[in-house]
């Protein structure tokens, strides 16, 4: 990689950050300028806006949840199903009003929706309150776009960016304080056919691990007790990097940074899933004992048609492995139904996959077609109608088969990260268990942020509620 082109490149970025700091200064509505993100989509969507929002807070800017009070109002759209996307259109139709009352406001939309060009062009054509518009791969390039914007008000689209170069060294300004995301690569090569994430995110590309390691200690001393780490297919970390590293390597790496917290990571791919990894689990002190392992569909005929690249066989394999290695791990995964060509029988060994391996929840969804993907040319032999009917009936499996697996948990006690209070419960707080499993329990709120032991006394459903032990 061409690593003295990336640093001039910062250098020339944090000019641009100041620059916008002098020029908020005198453009503000209110006594400061402030900025309005909003984020959709997965993980990698929110590390990226957690990116954008470390460069705005270096211009200067502070941070509202009132978009009527805003300066510069952000999008960082999703493109993975159609129902995301038209919610993003509804709301950016909004905005017209804001941009009508206070014409100083910059609009712009970032993320995955951006980069697909029949989307580009109607919000070029039929949103022209749209100042900026900027795609997944040239996030180190926002401090220029954004300051060129403000000071020409010139509309600008970039997007189609294709660049094998990672950029390090942009700020951080993370949501959280005890839970944080940490990418390790950006893309995906896989191009299961349904998906648009390969189209919309560019080729894989991985950190470098000693930049990934760092990060990780600066976190952990920093005070992070849940790290997770990022990419789509995080088991082929390492692709195109010299020597190349693996993703189990890079882990037994983090894992000896001293601390008390927990690593995750997501999503793993079961095509390369190996039993290295799953041992890394098992052996290690800091992993979590939790895999999301996103199967789709149980039948090997779909999972042909989806070019997942494993069976239904192989996938039980890992499984099995996995649970003989670490007894108490929590298995989560994807699932999609109603995939072209996909048939009654078809997702009934999807039920019956689900009822084997017993997952503690899944993320369920009805297929959407995406356009320019391989999929979106597949005929449908069900009807909407079917579809949901499958849906319902796969939710209500589910939801007997979490209820199950909570209810044995009842009376074990649980390592839980404190996370929040409930709201609408007073004196209550909730937190997680190692295996992402939610837990409520009587407590005060400075318990926030740290782990405790908690025995757990009831399951309803698939939250546990528990009693803190007192040490
Ligand atoms: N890289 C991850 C997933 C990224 S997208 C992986 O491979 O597991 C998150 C989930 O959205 C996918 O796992 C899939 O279940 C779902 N998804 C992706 N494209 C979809 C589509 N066109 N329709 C419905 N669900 C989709
Ligand atoms: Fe999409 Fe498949 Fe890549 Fe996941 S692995 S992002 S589902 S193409
Ligand atoms: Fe959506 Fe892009 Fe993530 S399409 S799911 S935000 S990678």
């Amino acid at each position: 990689m061409n690593k003295k082109l990336a640093e001039n490149q910062a250098i020339s970025q944090n000019e641009y950050l100041s620059l916008t700091a002098e020029l908020m200064a005198i453009r503000k509505r209110g006594d400061e300028p402030l900025a309005f993100v909003r984020t959709y989509g997965c993980q990698q969507n929110v590390a990226d806006s957690e990116r954008i929002k470390g460069m705005l807070d270096k211009a200067g800017f502070s941070f509202t949840e009132n978009v009527e009070e805003a300066d510069f109002i952000l999008f960082n759209t999703c493109a993975v199903r159609e129902h995301a996307e038209d919610r993003v259109f509804g709301n950016v139709g909004a905005l017209k009003n804001i941009k009508r009352k206070h014409p100083s406001v910059l609009i712009a939309l970032c993320g995955c929706m951006m980069e697909q060009e029949h989307v580009a062009q109607r919000i070029h054509d039929s949103f022209p309150f749209v100042g900026l518009v900027f795609g997944t791969n040239c996030l180190h390039e926002f401090p220029k776009l954004l300051y060129n914007s403000l000071l020409y008000g010139k509309r600008q689209f970039l997007r189609g960016v294709t660049d094998e170069n990672v950029y390090e060294g942009i700020p951080i300004k993370r949501d959280g304080n005890f839970k944080g995301f940490l990418p390790i690569m950006y893309g995906c090569d896989n191009f299961c056919s349904y998906c648009i994430v390969p189209y919309v995110r560019g080729r894989e590309k991985s950190r470098r691990p000693e930049v990934v390691i760092e990060e990780a200690r600066e976190m952990i001393n920093s005070g992070y007790k849940d790290i997770c780490l990022l990419g789509q297919n995080v088991n082929s970390y390492g692709k195109g990097l010299e020597p190349r590293p693996n993703f189990a390597s890079l882990l037994k790496e983090i894992d000896k940074i001293e601390g008390d917290y927990w690593l995750r990571f997501m999503t793993s791919h079961p095509k390369d899933c190996t039993k290295e990894l799953i041992d890394t689990i098992a052996d290690s002190k800091h992993i979590s004992h939790h895999l999301h392992l996103p199967f789709q569909c149980g039948s090997n005929k779909i999972l042909d048609l989806m070019n997942r690249r494993y069976t239904r066989e192989k996938y039980l394999e890992i499984i099995k492995y996995a649970k003989e290695r670490i007894p108490d791990l929590s298995l989560t995964s994807d699932i999609i139904v109603g995939f072209p060509g996909e048939t009654y029988e078809d997702f009934q060994e999807t039920l019956d996959l689900i009822k084997e391996v017993e997952f503690t929840s899944l993320f369920t969804f009805i297929y959407s077609r995406r356009k320019g993907t391989p999929a979106a040319q597949m005929e449908d032999v069900a009807t909407d109608e079917e579809k949901s009917k499958w849906f319902r009936e796969l939710l209500k499996v589910q939801e007997e088969i979490a209820a199950k697996r909570c209810a044995t948990m009842v009376g074990t006690v649980q390592k839980v990260l404190v996370e929040e209070k409930c709201s609408n419960k007073d004196g209550i707080l909730n937190g997680r268990t190692t295996g992402n499993i939610i837990v409520e329990f009587a407590g005060d709120e400075s318990l926030i942020g740290s782990f405790i032991n908690i025995k757990i006394t009831k399951a309803r459903n698939w939250i546990l509620n528990g009693e803190q032990i007192k040490e």
